[in-house]
């Protein structure tokens, strides 16, 4: 909601949502002249003609009391098949449906942990967002996109419910092989938080021994509250039991070394969810760092669960490795240094995007320091010391020295320099202009451009590690220039 008085206290309902000849159970309001008036009583049917006059007026939302929250929520969850079948509504919709729903009956077990209506409800939703996640290829990527980044436990439990739906997938499970389990499973895995006071809970500083020891019991409290229900099949408990155990044997209660398949994918998404969000004690940190702080302990975690987690961040990564760039630095902008990112076309068309952006920022760009990503996202990820066809223009000394810092600093990325000399790129037009500049390219062991002017270079063959790798490197080497202004 935003500041705007009218509709405080009321949340908007999307028209593609409410299922036509249905019921709502709550009463619906429209704005009119005046602020929100009574739309329509909670006991009547929506029906067609009532949506195509709406659409005919331009209303595309309706409101209901947020007072009245739980029973919309009702209504989504009664209506989530119908929804998620609905060719009229977006995917994107989709996935904010399916995750709100999964929040909200988070929240409800929280609340009401013994309540086995709730469970029951859960379960039902669960197989819903299951079906729709497999449904169609990478769905849950709509749903990791959106995934909130502060920490509370009724969204951590949808967050790691979301990660376990990716990741079991990954690993080859299927709705009939477990995957329904699990995702129930990990939606519970913190259920016992309920018996947690909330003072120990949000506690800002460090735990004390004995809080230490009682938000440890969780985990049992979670396996008794599940296991007084039949709505939670007997194989999701592994996934409640085991998520804080490590298989090197130094996890929590029983510090087994064993562990079930669902313990190892639990205890990885509920780690990478616990850095990747705020939490009283800690900043989120990006996803690549996370994979990196997880891969680096491979005495705790499975490293063919890790593998999986990369492969479902990675391809987030893909389609957003330069606005992921700009998001960063535009929510934190660096002290000294101002970042522009510029998408300039290729070389094929004869680098007027870059020769014209260079031309039109002449003056601006005389002190720049021009970086140009090139041909990444295949083979191994280089620093390029020269670049041109047929003799090197050297590029820009500080970058390199900063660059070879980088690298020496950041050993995990295994950055390396090396010439490139074939075709131009945006920053051998820029060198040859007297510009300050640089590429980071990626190339095979040959030093060629992987797939370059093949039938190969398609999306689908697209390294997503190497462009996280690339974006890591980008956001290091940014910092190190400002450091040095
Ligand atoms: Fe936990």
């Amino acid at each position: 909601m935003d500041g705007s008085t009218i509709l405080d206290g009321y949340t908007p309902v999307n028209l593609e949502v409410l299922r036509l000849d249905r019921v709502p159970g709550f009463d619906l309001y429209i704005i009119g002249a005046k602020g929100l008036v009574l739309y329509r009583e909670k006991n009547v049917k929506f029906t067609l003609k009532n949506l195509q006059t709406l659409i005919e007026n331009n209303v595309r939302y309706l409101y209901f009391k947020s007072t009245d929250q739980n029973r919309y929520y009702d209504y989504i969850e009664e209506n989530l098949a119908s929804i998620v079948e609905d060719k009229k509504v977006t995917p994107a919709k989709k996935a904010s449906i399916i995750y709100d729903t999964s929040a909200h009956l988070a929240q409800q077990l929280i609340n009401e942990p013994d309540s086995r209506k709730i469970v029951q409800k859960a379960s039902k939703v669960m197989d819903t967002v299951v079906s729709f996640t497999t449904a169609g290829k990478n769905a849950y990527k709509d749903i990791i996109q959106m995934l909130p980044s502060d920490y509370y436990t009724h969204t951590h439990c949808a967050n790691v419910a979301t990660y376990c739906l990716a990741l079991g997938q990954a690993l080859g499970l299927t709705v009939n092989s477990g995957l329904w389990e699990l995702t129930l499973g990990a939606l519970l895995h913190d259920i016992g938080k309920s018996r947690v006071p909330n003072g120990i809970l949000n506690k800002k500083g460090p735990l004390s021994r004995q809080e230490f020891e009682m938000v440890k019991q969780h985990v049992q409290w979670g396996v008794e509250i599940a296991g007084q229900t039949r709505s939670v099949p007997r194989e999701s408990m592994p996934a409640i039991a085991q998520h804080h155990e490590r298989i090197s044997g130094k996890g929590y209660p029983f510090g087994i070394k064993d562990m079930h398949q669902f313990g190892k994918i639990v205890s990885v998404a509920d780690t990478f969810d616990a850095i990747t969000t705020n939490r009283p004690y800690a900043k989120a940190r990006s996803s690549f760092e996370a994979i990196l702080l997880l891969k680096a302990q491979t005495a705790e975690f499975d490293k063919n669960i890790i593998n999986a987690l990369i492969e479902v961040m990675a391809e987030k990564t893909a389609r957003e490795t330069m606005t992921e760039v700009a998001e960063r630095v535009a929510k934190e902008p660096l002290q000294n240094t101002d970042v522009w990112i510029v998408a300039t076309g290729c070389e094929e068309a004869g680098l007027v995007g870059m020769l014209g952006f260079l031309r039109r920022h002449e003056q601006e760009l005389q002190d720049a320091l021009i970086l140009n990503l090139d041909s990444v996202g295949a083979g191994e990820l280089k620093y390029v010391t020269g670049e041109g066809l047929i003799k090197a223009v050297p590029s820009d000394p500080e970058l390199l020295m900063f660059s070879a810092e980088v690298a020496r600093e950041n050993p995990e990325l295994q950055l390396a320099p090396q010439e490139y000399r074939a075709l131009p790129t945006d920053a051998s037009a820029a060198l040859m202009g007297g510009y300050r500049a640089m590429s980071i390219m990626a190339f095979d062991e040959e030093g060629v451009i992987p797939n370059w002017h093949w039938e190969t270079d398609v999306a689908e063959n697209l390294d997503e590690e190497n462009l996280s790798e690339t974006e890591a490197f980008v956001d290091l080497l940014l910092k190190k220039i400002d450091q040095e202004k």
